[in-house]
């Protein structure tokens, strides 16, 4: 699969915006729904760092937000030269959101993307079945 410009755009957009002080490590994601919409978030820490989220929570949270639920691909960018893969926490929200077959774009230290699906990033992953959403 080709990497999505846009979606890279937007999350570098989002990046610009995290508020990371605590480790300098500032995250931008960008997500695409099943209708073609693109929502965006930054990770934002605190002083109390367990209460600290991931960019990628902050997009999932902008996407329920607008009142959608289907996740199709994601973007994920962390700082140049620093390979940024999501948590496990945000691999579960995730799969809260999204098949199997969701595409997880993210960039290697050298800086080239590269796509993995939500499969291989989760198997075996938990779930109470779609009808819970
Ligand atoms: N972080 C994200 O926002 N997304 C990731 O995929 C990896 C880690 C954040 C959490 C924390 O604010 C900082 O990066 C360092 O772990």
């Amino acid at each position: 699969m080709s990497i999505p410009e846009d979606l890279i755009a937007a999350a570098r957009e989002a990046r610009a915006n995290a508020h990371a002080p605590y480790s300098g490590f500032a995250v931008g994601a960008a997500l695409r729904t099943a209708s073609g919409h693109v929502h965006k978030g930054c990770n934002v820490e605190n002083a109390s760092f367990p209460e600290g989220c991931c960019a990628e929570t902050a997009a999932i949270a902008a996407m329920v937000s607008a009142g959608e639920s289907d996740i199709a691909e994601i973007a994920i960018l962390g700082p140049d030269g620093r390979e940024t893969l999501p948590c496990g926490g945000c691999r579960q929200r995730l799969a809260e959101f999204g098949s199997a077959d969701l595409a997880v774009h993210t960039r290697d230290a050298t800086g080239a993307w590269r796509t993995m699906t939500l499969g291989e990033l989760l198997p075996h992953a938990f779930s109470l079945g779609r009808a819970a959403r």
